[in-house]
């Protein structure tokens, strides 16, 4: 009798155990398996299907030219200025002439201005160290980090659909593949501090009147810009200035608010090509990690928004190159290159890209969003990994790759902002936060008409438009309101 009791007290204890402990337990599984995916997949198949969705480099004549891209071969703080548009300069110099003086500032008195203003406490500048970069990041926006909070229910229609917005890639169009859930489209981000608005495409356009926008990056790059069309067009719609054959440069232009909103594809944002080179193992990057992409960094002048982004192409197989001399490479078996590995590529990357913004006359606000994470479950992406959730998974965290590659990020945009002039505008994005909830937010098996396509993988990492990603639109429409 005494003893049944115990072991039915025990059950009962072992019952709720599992019940408290199993969730997080597969919470985490599901966070490592992304790891376990992006390291392995990225890794060991040539073909990408989900990233390679974003065709590869166009050959197409013009600013965006890849042929001019490659032979350039002087460093990335010497090859911009001269360049073609003289107007620009004027305009240029003119707006420099206001930062001039603060400029001649050296970066070391930068640093102990920063450490001033982020410690209150009269803190020392040796104290807080260079290596802590991320301690000079504000991450709020108007007094409130909107990028920390929750997902709660939200019962109004999506603001466009496929029938009203014509600018959704087919990929993501997930109501026209006919995706049957339509709970993904009801939840609305709350930061934990205040309350984030819904985007506003009418303020928006005032907001950016008379300017134009950039997005750089890669597909997801390309998921968020066509959010932001999708909104805008609601209110007025677009003329269409330029579109290279492949979908991968574009530019609209909303004629009532003077406004040019524009995509550019460049998804290591340094210089990179992906044509086989003799000597050389096939289906590899070759990623100049000295150089900036030329095809944004020679046409930003002429934007006063540029959004920069990356991240996922840096782990396929690529090979690495500074001063055009092969240093190294990512996963490369069979090779003798020396394996450095993607977060090398990462961190060097950026720390390029942000030396040429910081030592180039460009004065727009450069904005920097964080890394997207991927929700493949029940295996990775090419063994028939899914992501048929309907709803935010409320507790997810960050781990594996998505941490490090975010960690990596953070740390170089603190970085930049030390060494930034004080005139220049660098804003951190960091949607990473608010992502990760969503594994319920992607194509998943319709990324085509009535995902009729099983001999395709899921996608578990762009996103459904409408949808999660919208709300990365509001946040910018957030931060505009307090710039
Ligand atoms: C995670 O969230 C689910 C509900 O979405 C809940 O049942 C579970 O207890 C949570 N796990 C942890 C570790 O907080
Ligand atoms: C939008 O998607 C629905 C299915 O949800 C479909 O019936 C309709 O034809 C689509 N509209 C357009 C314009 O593609
Ligand atoms: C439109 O904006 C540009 C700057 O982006 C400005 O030079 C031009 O004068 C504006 N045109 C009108 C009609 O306001
Ligand atoms: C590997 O090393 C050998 C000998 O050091 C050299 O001959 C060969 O070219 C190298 N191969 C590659 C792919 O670098």
């Amino acid at each position: 009798m005494e003893s049944s009791k115990l072991l039915t007290q025990r059950a009962v204890v072992l019952i709720l155990m599992i019940m408290v402990v199993l969730p997080f337990v597969l919470a985490r599984l599901y966070i490592s398996h992304i790891t376990l995916l992006l390291t392995a997949v990225y890794t060991e198949l040539p073909l990408l299907p989900l990233i390679s969705m974003a065709p590869p480099l166009p050959k197409i004549s013009g600013v965006a030219n890849g042929e001019e891209q490659r032979e350039q071969r002087s460093p990335p703080n010497e090859d911009h200025i001269a360049q073609k548009e003289t107007v620009l300069k004027e305009e240029e110099e003119e707006k420099q002439h206001d930062c001039h003086e603060q400029t001649e500032e050296d970066s070391t008195e930068k640093l102990k201005k920063d450490e001033v203003n982020t410690n209150s406490d009269g803190l020392r500048q040796e104290q807080i160290g260079i290596d802590d970069p991320i301690q000079v990041i504000d991450f709020s926006v108007g007094g409130c980090n909107i990028w920390k909070g929750k997902w709660i229910p939200h019962h109004s229609p999506p603001a466009y659909t496929n029938a009203t917005c014509q600018f959704i890639q087919g990929h993501q169009d997930c109501l026209k593949n006919g995706r049957p859930d339509l709970q993904y489209l009801q939840w609305k981000w709350k930061p934990h501090d205040c309350d984030l608005p819904l985007f506003d495409a009418e303020e928006f356009l005032k907001l950016v009147q008379g300017k134009a926008w950039a997005f750089v990056g890669d597909s997801i790059s390309r998921n968020h810009f066509q959010s932001i069309l999708c909104f805008l067009s609601q209110v007025e719609s677009p003329e269409h200035l330029y579109r290279d054959d492949r979908d991968l440069f574009v530019r609209w232009f909303f004629p009532l608010y003077n406004f040019t909103l524009a995509v550019f594809w460049s998804p290591f944002l340094v210089r990179w090509t992906e044509d086989d080179v003799e000597g050389l193992p096939p289906n590899t990057q070759k990623l100049h990690l000295d150089v900036v992409d030329k095809n944004w960094a020679s046409a930003i002048h002429k934007y006063d928004y540029v959004v920069l982004s990356g991240g996922h192409w840096f782990m396929k197989p690529s090979i690495y190159f500074m001063n055009n001399e092969i240093i190294g490479c990512h996963y490369l078996p069979g090779t003798n290159f020396t394996q450095i590995g993607f977060y090398y590529g990462l961190q060097t990357a950026l720390q390029t890209v942000y030396d040429y913004l910081i030592s180039s006359s460009y004065n727009g606000v450069v904005f920097f969003r964080t890394f997207t994470p991927a929700h493949f479950e029940n295996g990775q992406w090419h063994e028939g990994g899914n992501c048929v959730r309907t709803a935010p998974t409320h507790n997810a965290t960050l781990g594996g790759v998505t941490l490090e590659m975010y960690n990596i990020q953070v740390k170089e945009f603190g970085r930049a902002l030390r060494l930034s002039k004080p005139c220049s505008t660098f804003k951190i994005v960091d949607t990473i936060h608010a992502s990760v909830l969503r594994a319920d937010g992607h194509p998943g098996p319709y990324r085509s008409l009535g995902a009729t396509r099983t001999d395709l993988p899921q996608d578990c990492l762009h996103w459904c438009l409408p949808g999660a990603i919208d709300t990365w639109s509001a946040m910018l429409l957030e931060m505009l309101r307090h710039m």
